[in-house]
């Protein structure tokens, strides 16, 4: 399913299949509560419950990530203080709120 349709059926694009036991947790992502697991990154936590990460502010196409290990640069996500963090590489914690969308530019 492309992650037009999954947005449609209100899937994530990532389902979980192992480790189910960890303990669980909750973040904010754009003021919305997701459930975690401990261990989980911020951008596994999402896709879990959304089937993008944010859309492209050239295109305004949908992006998951795209080498899932710190190096691309496609997973930024900033925090309501405005720290930016990768997604792909930052694991969750209790109470951390993240802002998926890039914050308006001051012009
Ligand atoms: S997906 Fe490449 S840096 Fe996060």
């Amino acid at each position: 399913m492309n992650p037009h349709a999954l947005k449609k059926a209100g899937l994530g694009l990532l389902h979980r299949v192992a480790e189910t036991g960890r303990t669980p947790l909750t973040l904010l992502v754009d003021g919305q509560p997701v459930q975690a697991l401990a261990g989980d990154t911020v951008l596994t936590a999402i896709l879990q419950h959304q089937a993008a990460l944010r859309h492209n502010e050239f295109s305004g196409q949908p992006r998951a990530g795209f080498c899932l290990m710190g190096a691309c640069q496609d997973c930024w996500v900033r925090t309501a203080q405005g720290q930016r963090l990768r997604a792909c590489s930052t694991l969750v914690s209790p109470g951390l709120s993240v802002l998926t969308q890039a914050e308006e530019s001051p012009l």
